[in-house]
Parts: structure tokens; sequence; C-alpha cells
């Protein structure tokens, strides 16, 4: 397994480059498999996680072919052999379960193996089969599968879903696109993935309104037709690196960053004494002096602070002037980080969904464990600022989100390399 070190190299300059969204991405594909007409997809990131879908579409009979060197994914599910995800395949990446709502809409018929859970919780899937129930699929959950049949297809119905998740209200969206009737989605999520997938689905010929309200409204039609269609920047990998000049002191412009996609963790930075600007080419990111202020952070669905940069802003905030609260709101157990920064000298105090992060001058280099995607990022970012040498073990987790980590920082002055064997 590789690691990563990290020696504390002084203040960044340069730009960085930030690529499509993987969690964008990884709801695009499935959507081939509501239509028998290619989807070609544009700036697709080149990560694990994305070739972990491609195995899984390629399972099920469909043509998923990478151009480009990965940036651009042409695929086609005109002859599908299989209506069954694979419990290997679906137990690497949660995802997987996107499969289910198209399979259900286009061919009446899905297996689909249950997640299981990950590193950072449970993460059940009970509002994706409720949700499908709503639309008249008929479930049956065994050997660990979920067996899912719409014999007359998908009926449009009402979906209420008891709090916002991404996940169910992707695999919603794409179901009702070929549902009989009208389906409507209440409690829907927001996030700029959301969006981008309905921009996809209108442009093969879905009829959809509300896409980024709580709202969604998709009127079904009979069939849908290929498209062309650019995944959307990705805002985390955006943020993720955006904290690296907050860390480290200095100026990096990161390109194609839109504060819109970002607004609430934007203004959490302003807040810590960050400036962000709008340039023509993305967002230029600076310290206003020469600390970082204590600020409070919750978690929350989209349009609030993401849970996917709670883990990078904790480490910001370990050298914060000043006590910060960080409450994670959306999972039960993603404060696996704070362990690992502590071995580098942070004050963290965790209780259940609370961390509690007393400043201090500096971090030392340490060896240190990456345990999830997002945390093994905010230990580089820490590493980063830290006094002397970093090494973060297990990168694998890395590969699965974050392209070219090391070239990318590299580039704006810090000192990394990837190093083979734990
Ligand atoms: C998506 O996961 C993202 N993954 C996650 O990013 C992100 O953290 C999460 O949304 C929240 O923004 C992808 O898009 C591939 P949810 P998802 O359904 O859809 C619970 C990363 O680092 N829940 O919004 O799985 C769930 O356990 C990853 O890139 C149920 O209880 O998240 C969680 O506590 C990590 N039942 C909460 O809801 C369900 O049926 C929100 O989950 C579904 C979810």
């Amino acid at each position: 397994m590789d690691s990563i070190i990290v020696t504390g190299n002084g203040p960044l300059a340069g730009q960085i480059p930030i690529a499509g969204a993987k969690n964008s991405c990884l709801a695009l594909m499935p959507a081939t498999l509501l239509s028998d007409e290619p989807l070609t997809l544009t700036n697709a990131p080149r990560l694990s996680d994305i070739a972990t879908m491609t195995t899984l579409l390629q399972s099920l009979g469909a043509e998923v072919s990478a151009l480009q060197e990965g940036k651009v994914l042409a695929m086609s599910s005109h002859d599908l052999t299989s209506h069954t995800a694979d419990y290997d395949i679906v137990r690497k990446m949660r995802a997987s379960i996107l499969v289910l709502g198209p399979l259900l809409a286009r061919y009446g018929e899905a297996v689909v193996s249950l997640p299981g859970g990950c590193a950072i919780g449970a993460r059940p899937v009970d509002l994706h089969l409720r949700a499908l129930e709503a639309m008249g699929a008929e479930l049956d959950l065994r050997d660990g599968y979920v067996h899912a049949k719409a014999p007359g297809g998908l009926k449009g119905g009402v979906v209420e879903f008891p709090f916002v998740s991404v996940g169910a209200t992707e695999n919603a969206l794409m179901a009702a696109t070929l549902a009989k009737g009208t389906t409507v989605l209440k409690r829907a999520a927001r996030e700029p993935e959301i969006v981008d997938l309905a921009q996809c689905l209108r442009k093969m010929g879905a009829q959809i309104e509300g896409e980024g309200t709580d709202t969604i409204t998709i009127q079904g039609v009979d069939r849908l037709h290929g498209a062309t269609h650019p995944v959307v920047t990705d805002r985390i990998e955006l943020g993720t690196y955006m904290l690296a000049p907050a860390i480290c002191g200095g100026e990096v412009e990161l390109l194609g960053g839109r504060r819109n996609l970002l607004a609430a963790f934007c203004d959490k930075l302003d807040e810590a004494g960050i400036e962000v600007t709008e340039t023509e080419k993305g967002l230029l990111v600076k310290r206003r002096a020469d600390h970082i202020k204590a600020v409070n952070v919750t978690t929350e669905p989209f349009p609030g602070f993401p849970t996917d940069l709670q883990a990078q802003m904790m480490a910001l905030l370990t050298t914060a002037e000043g006590v910060s609260v960080l409450e994670e709101k959306i999972f039960e157990n993603r404060f696996m980080h704070a362990p690992e920064l502590m071995r580098m000298g942070a004050k963290i105090d965790v209780h259940g969904g609370t961390a509690t992060v007393t400043g201090v001058k500096k971090l030392k280099g340490a060896p240190v464990m990456a345990t999830d995607l997002r945390a093994s990022v905010s230990l580089i970012l820490a590493g980063l600022a830290a006094e002397g040498t970093t090494r973060v073990a297990r990168v694998y987790h890395l590969d699965r989100g974050y392209e070219h980590v090391v070239r990318k920082l590299e580039g704006v002055g810090a000192k990394i390399e990837r190093v083979h064997g734990s």
C-alpha cells in the first residue's frame, strides 16, 4: 500500500486545476441505463471510484469506453446481458446502488446487492427503496440483495423523503423519468450534483422541473435518447484545495472554481480570515492576516456547509486562534481523522457528533493513517503546514476521490511525494 510523505514548506503560490465532480459522475454514469442510445460524459474525473462504476456497468453488459485518458466516458447500454449488480462489485462502492432505479425504470426488474456500510457509517438505503415503492415497485430483500420488480412499469407517485438524501433523490429522479405519469419528490436534495444530473436527463428528453429546490416534479416519458454532457466541477475537490493556501499561507488560484458551488463554505472561510475572490478563471484564495480565527461549523445538506469538507476544515482549525466547535450532523462516525490529527499535536475533544478544537501554534509532522477518503486528504493538508515530515499511510483511500494530488500540490510549491509500500 502506498504512502504520501509531506514536509511543511511555507507559503504556496500558483494555480490548481479542479476536475469534474466524482459525486456527479457516479450518478450520471448509471443514467446510460435509461436509454438504448449512447450517453457521453466529458470533463470526467480519473478516479478509482469511476473505474469501479465502469466495471459495474460493464458487468451488466453496457459498453463504457474511457477516451482521452479517461476525461471522456462514451457509454451505451443498447444490449444489456444482465440486470444483476453483484455484491463483489457493490461492496466496494456504495454509489453502486444508483443502478437500481434506472434498471427498474427501463427493464421492469433489477437485482442489486445491498451496499453494506462503510467507515463513516451504516449508510442504509431505506429511503431509496421507499421512493421506488411509492412508484409501484415490488421489492423483496433476501440473501443481501434487493429483488425489485415493476411488471407493468413504474407509475408516477408522490415521494416525501423524511430527511434529505442525495443518493435516494438521484435514484428516484432517474426512475421517475420513465414512470407512467407525474412524480413529485418532496424534501429532495438540492446539491449541485442533483442539478447536474437533472440537466443531463433533460438533454436526454426527460421532463423535469424544480431541480436545486426541495421539490422536483418529473413528467414520465416513453423513452429517453442519447446525449453528451459535461460533468460539473467538483466542489469538494475545490474546497479541499482552497484550504491549502488557507493552512500554509500564500496565494493559490483554483481553476474552474465558482463561489456558488460552495457559498456556505466560502462564508466560513471569510469568517476565519481567508479571502476568496472570484476571477474569470476560478477562485483566488489567500489569508487576510498571518493567523486564522477559530470558527464554529455545522454540517448540513446543500446549501449548508458540506459534510465532505468537515475533515479538511478541522485540519485548518487545529492551528486557528481560539476554540472551534464542529458538529457533524450527516454521518454518525465521521471524526476518524481527529485521533490522527492529535498525533500531530492537535488538541481535539470528540463527544458523539461534536468535536471541539483548541488551536495550537503549530502541528508537528508524524506518521499517520488514512481511514476514509476525506480524512486522508485532511491529513495531507495538516502535513503541508506542520513542522517537519508527515507520512500518510493507506493512501488508496485518496485515489477514490482525488486525481494527481501530488502533482497538483507540487505545482504550487508543496514538498510532497508518493512512495510505494506502507
Ligand atoms: C452522497 O452520499 C455522497 N456520495 C457523499 O460523499 C456525501 O457525503 C453525501 O451524499 C452527503 O452529502 C456520493 O454522491 C457518491 P445521503 P449518499 O443519502 O447519497 C442516511 C464522499 O466523500 N441515509 O445524502 O450516500 C445516510 O446514512 C462521499 O464523496 C439513510 O439513512 O448520502 C446519511 O447519514 C461520502 N437512508 C444521511 O442519510 C438512506 O436510504 C445522508 O446520506 C439514505 C441515506
